[in-house]
């Protein structure tokens, strides 16, 4: 995620741009950058928020009609000035802003080094302007076909927009799997990444579709050609959304946006890193470290919360498809209880802030006695990415709301490509059974996405339990962790006291909590020790306990016994955790509303504990 901002016409660019910056500032915010045409291509970009490059560009020459800026949320290349966008080819004729992820970057770099260019930062986005400055010299064309030909040697998702010294009326887009969109102003243009820093000026919008490349000339109607050079007529939609609305995406909560990012916040966590047909598995941030990996005799996974519960499915995950010994500690009592660490233990921490501090303690505590340590975050260039000596992005996007939704189901993603690899360097998987699960795991953002649809029931079940006083979440396997993560989710922002418990372990005390004013939710998939949870239903039904039950869809065995049946798509049991969480996540957020409870800011929380 990030910001792109763009403007053509016959008003000053700066102002326009930069409170377009602070409007999408939602969107990413580690660095920021502007340039702007006025004879001269001025290019201004700072570390940092859009509030410090504001304070750098109050004394230079912001004098233009014409400009594009940008808002970081790095993907590739710590946050830095040099890595921030806009960034210039190699002549400094032409500026580039872009949100995505170029997957074949290091081909096209060094390719482009071999013909003598020289990179000034470790961004996948300066090779793409390279390239486009690269094809303009060689192939004898203008700007607008150096773009559309060069797009067709991209491979991974982008929202560009480019602009030149030499053409001070014009403005080239384009895009493919991130958004992009065009306000079509009286004698001007708008380009952002969201409507939001186009609505105060223009309701008359053009959404770019996927492949899509926009010449915008200050005075002429838009243009629209495909990447392979079909013409398309641009459609004129009228925006009806508020500021506050459109920041949201149209949700009423950043929470629930971030929910329904899940298709796609997964579908960024594997881009480049799954490829079923071939049979593999690659993550670039942990290659040299795969050797230790798999002759680890341990695997420490530390982190807190939600991260937390997204590592005891690595647990999971590590033991059944690697047969590496996992053992998941609380950062917070490892970093004090005088752990037994060795040197040839693998920490595995887990953070979507990168800055929770009793995590970052931990992995010093683990460094200290000689540990590798991995890293699992949300946030490029963060502490705690910075402090491990490895490890691979989650590719959520900024999550806003605090309680952690997005966040967590990347995190449990890239868990599965890491055991999936360290199982396939290791042998402990046949070559059909690894192909098998990673088809599956590629299917997971589709049959999330008709996950997501279950918002009826769910919300009938919000009414019926939303002033109830306490709440059981209850699973086996792979489940278990999906129960502490729903009931976390449910207590941080409806505040109703809410337990996460393994379905067996009932029997061991918390049964006796069961009456008719016990909701118990079963995470019960036709999977692993289906009929053992059934037994644990029927032990819960036996005490007039109420049953929430997130089934496979077609189930009829629970069906019959649970009071409310939510159904999930048919998976592979290892990764019934990215569809499950799904519904538990809209029914907290459901209950919590009902409540009027602040569900984007609970009270009491913070979205990174920076304290101890
Ligand atoms: C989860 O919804 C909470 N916001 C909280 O438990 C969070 O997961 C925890 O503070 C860890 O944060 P981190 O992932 O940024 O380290
Ligand atoms: N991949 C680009 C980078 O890391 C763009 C990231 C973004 O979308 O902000 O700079």
């Amino acid at each position: 995620m990030c910001g792109i901002v763009g403007y053509v016409g016959n008003k000053q660019a700066y102002p326009i741009l930069i409170k377009g910056l602070q409007r999408l500032e939602y969107r990413g915010y580690d660095s920021a950058g502007i340039a702007i045409l006025n004879g001269v291509l001025n290019v201004y970009k700072r570390k940092g928020k859009v509030s410090e490059l504001e304070s750098f560009v109050k004394s230079k020459d912001v004098d233009g009609r014409i400009g594009i800026a940008h808002t970081r949320w790095a993907t590739h290349g710590e946050p830095t000035d040099e890595n921030a966008h806009p960034h210039s080819s190699q002549s400094k004729d032409l500026s580039i802003i872009h949100n995505g992820i170029i997957e074949n970057y290091d081909v096209l770099r060094n390719e482009l080094i071999n013909r003598g260019y020289e990179f000034h930062s470790d961004t996948d986005t300066e090779v793409l302007i390279y390239l486009i400055e690269d094809i303009k010299k060689n192939e004898k064309v203008d700007l607008g076909e150096a773009i559309r030909i060069a797009l067709n040697q991209v491979v991974g998702a982008y929202a560009i927009v480019v602009i030149s010294k030499d053409e001070p009326d014009r403005l080239i887009a384009a895009k493919k799997g991130s958004p992009l969109v065009i306000g079509i102003g009286d004698d001007d243009f708008y380009i952002a990444s969201d409507a939001t820093p186009i609505v105060e000026y223009t309701k008359n919008v053009v959404y770019l579709d996927d492949e899509e490349v926009a010449y915008i000339q200050k005075g002429e109607k838009l243009k629209i050609k495909t990447i392979k050079n079909k013409d398309k007529t641009p459609y004129v939609t009228k925006l009806e959304m508020n500021l506050s609305q459109l920041e949201k995406g149209g949700f009423e909560h950043f929470m629930l946006k971030e929910i329904y990012e899940q298709p796609r916040s997964i579908r960024d966590s594997l881009r480049g890193r799954l490829n079923a047909d071939k049979g593999i598995v690659s993550l670039g941030g942990i290659i040299d470290y795969e050797q230790k990996m798999v002759n680890a005799n341990r695997i420490i996974i530390i982190a807190c919360g939600t991260s937390w519960h997204a590592g005891l499915v690595g647990e999971y995950l590590f033991e059944d498809l690697a047969r590496t010994p996992v053992e998941v500690e609380y950062a917070s009592e490892f970093r004090y209880r005088n752990p037994v660490i060795y040197e040839d233990d693998i920490v595995i921490a887990i953070s979507q802030s990168g800055e929770t501090a009793d995590t970052l303690a931990a992995i010093e505590l683990a460094k200290s006695k000689g540990a590798t340590i991995i890293g699992i975050c949300n946030v490029v260039g963060s502490s705690i990415a910075r402090a491990t000596d490895a490890g691979s992005y989650t590719h959520a996007g900024p999550e806003i709301g605090v309680a952690s939704t997005k966040a967590f189901t990347a995190q449990v993603t890239i868990l599965c490509l890491m055991a999936l690899r360290i199982a396939q360097l290791k042998g402990t998987l046949s070559k059909s059974r690894f192909r098998q699960i990673l088809y599956e795991l590629e299917s997971i953002p589709e049959k999330v996405e008709k996950t997501l649809q279950v918002s009826k029931k769910v919300i009938e079940i919000s009414e019926q339990y939303q002033n109830v006083r306490n709440f059981l979440y209850l699973g086996r396997g792979y489940n278990f962790p999906v129960a502490l993560e729903g009931a976390l989710k449910l207590k941080e922002i409806s505040y109703i006291h809410a337990e996460g418990y393994p379905a067996a372990e009932m029997k061991h005390g918390p049964i006796a909590l069961i009456d008719e004013e016990m909701p118990v939710v079963f995470i019960a998939p036709n999977r692993g020790i289906y009929e053992k949870v059934i037994s644990n239903i029927q032990e819960v039904k036996a005490r007039k306990g109420k049953v929430i039950a997130i089934v496979t869809e077609g189930d009829e065995s629970v069906r019959k016994l649970a009071d409310h049946v939510i159904e999930i798509p048919e998976t592979e049991e290892l990764l019934v955790p990215l569809l499950a969480t799904i519904p538990l996540q809209k029914l907290s957020y459901h209950i919590a509303v009902m409540r009027g409870c602040n569900v984007d800011q609970p009270r009491n929380l913070a979205k990174s504990v920076t304290v101890e």
